[in-house]
């Protein structure tokens, strides 16, 4: 079977991509290269001992889209292109909104033109908003999202639920990723943000190896076991192993369904800190700063949904992820 992958060389893709490649399938990859590097490619040949069929380009080029499926056979398509820096999506809204909406909107109609209408869309666990309750179950409230990168999301969300009402032939899937960290145990693809990381795993690992001097922990006056934001961490490659089995248990379904991906179980900031610093034997400086804004108390999933209906489960621990995401800046310096 092959899967046409979008965002094909970015931090989650290229994850997918191996085990997907791992599990017998063909990739055909797209990607810009606007926020990871074509040598992504190299590595995962590395890994693999595969090559995959590459195109380099942006969603925006509708040409480039009918090429790529004239070109190939493609049964199925993962879409994980877009921008995904929640404090960028605040100061370019438009650009979030072109490059993650109108995407999506170029994909479908290409989609429909070669009658391809299999397609998992990476979303995320921030449509959910200020979440009521935890755990999160699919069917709880989305909405009220607090910056644009979230409402592309939501947006997306609802643009393809409107395509299933209006067409109940289509396969579509939609996967709301919980906190994604780790790396490849390999050591040879990861995750590398631009500039400093936003997100917590990526920061502790450039605390960890000296490349910034201290964490800042945003609050420890939350209502959770020790006062700090507690997050569902995911490793990679569980991420990604959940993609080959919707593929697997959805490939000749039309059905809308969405699953949210995540372990189930809240670690808050002190917890991964103090795991990071045991599991890696080294010290993380850190201090409390105040709340960032936006910032939650508690997010976790429940993963129940996604385990009964795809046959998916976790097998990475905590220990895992800190030790993976070590490992991959430690060979990535
Ligand atoms: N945190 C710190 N210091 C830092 C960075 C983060 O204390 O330097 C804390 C945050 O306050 C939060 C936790 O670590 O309590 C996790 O923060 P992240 O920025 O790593 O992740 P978020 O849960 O805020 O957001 C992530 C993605 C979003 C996505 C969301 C889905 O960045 O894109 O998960 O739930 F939408």
């Amino acid at each position: 079977m092959n899967v046409l992958i979008t965002g094909a060389t970015g931090y989650i893709g290229s994850h997918t991509i191996v085990s997907l490649l791992e599990n017998g399938y063909e990739v055909i990859g797209l990607d810009n290269f606007s926020n990871s590097k074509g040598n992504v490619l190299d590595k995962l040949e590395k890994i693999t001992g595969k090559k995959i069929k590459f195109y380099q380009g942006n969603m925006l080029n509708e040409d480039l889209l009918d090429k790529i499926f004239s070109e190939n056979k493609i049964d199925f398509v993962i879409d994980f292109a877009a921008y995904k820096s929640v404090g960028d999506s605040v100061s370019k809204p438009i650009e979030y909104y072109i490059n993650n909406v109108s995407s999506v909107l170029n994909l479908i109609k290409v989609m429909k033109k070669y009658n391809i209408k299999s397609l998992i869309f990476s979303s995320s666990a921030t449509v959910y908003g200020m979440p009521s309750k935890v755990p999160i179950i699919e069917t709880d409230k989305v909405g009220g999202t607090t910056n644009p990168y979230g409402t592309s999301k939501l947006f997306v969300e609802k643009i393809l639920d409107d395509l299933y009402k209006s067409d109940n032939t289509w396969n579509i899937c939609l996967f709301r990723y919980f906190n994604p960290v780790g790396a490849h145990p390999s050591g040879i693809i990861g995750e590398m943000p631009n500039g400093v990381p936003a997100n917590l795993m990526p920061y502790i690992s450039m605390v960890a190896t000296g490349k910034l001097p201290l964490l800042q922990i945003f609050g420890n006056d939350y209502d959770t076991i020790d006062g700090t934001g507690v997050r569902d961490y995911i490793h990679i490659m569980d991420l990604a192993d959940a993609h080959v089995c919707a593929i697997e248990k959805l490939h000749n379904k039309q059905e809308f369904n969405i699953y949210n991906l995540g372990t189930g179980k809240g670690t808050s900031v002190l917890e991964l800190v103090k795991t990071y610093e045991k599991v890696n034997k080294v010290k993380i400086n850190y201090k409390i700063a105040p709340r960032r804004t936006g910032d939650i108390a508690s997010c976790y999933a429940s993963a129940k949904k996604a385990e009964k209906e795809l046959g998916w489960k976790t097998k990475y621990t905590i220990e895992e992820m800190c030790k993976d995401a070590h490992n991959f800046i430690v060979k990535n310096d």
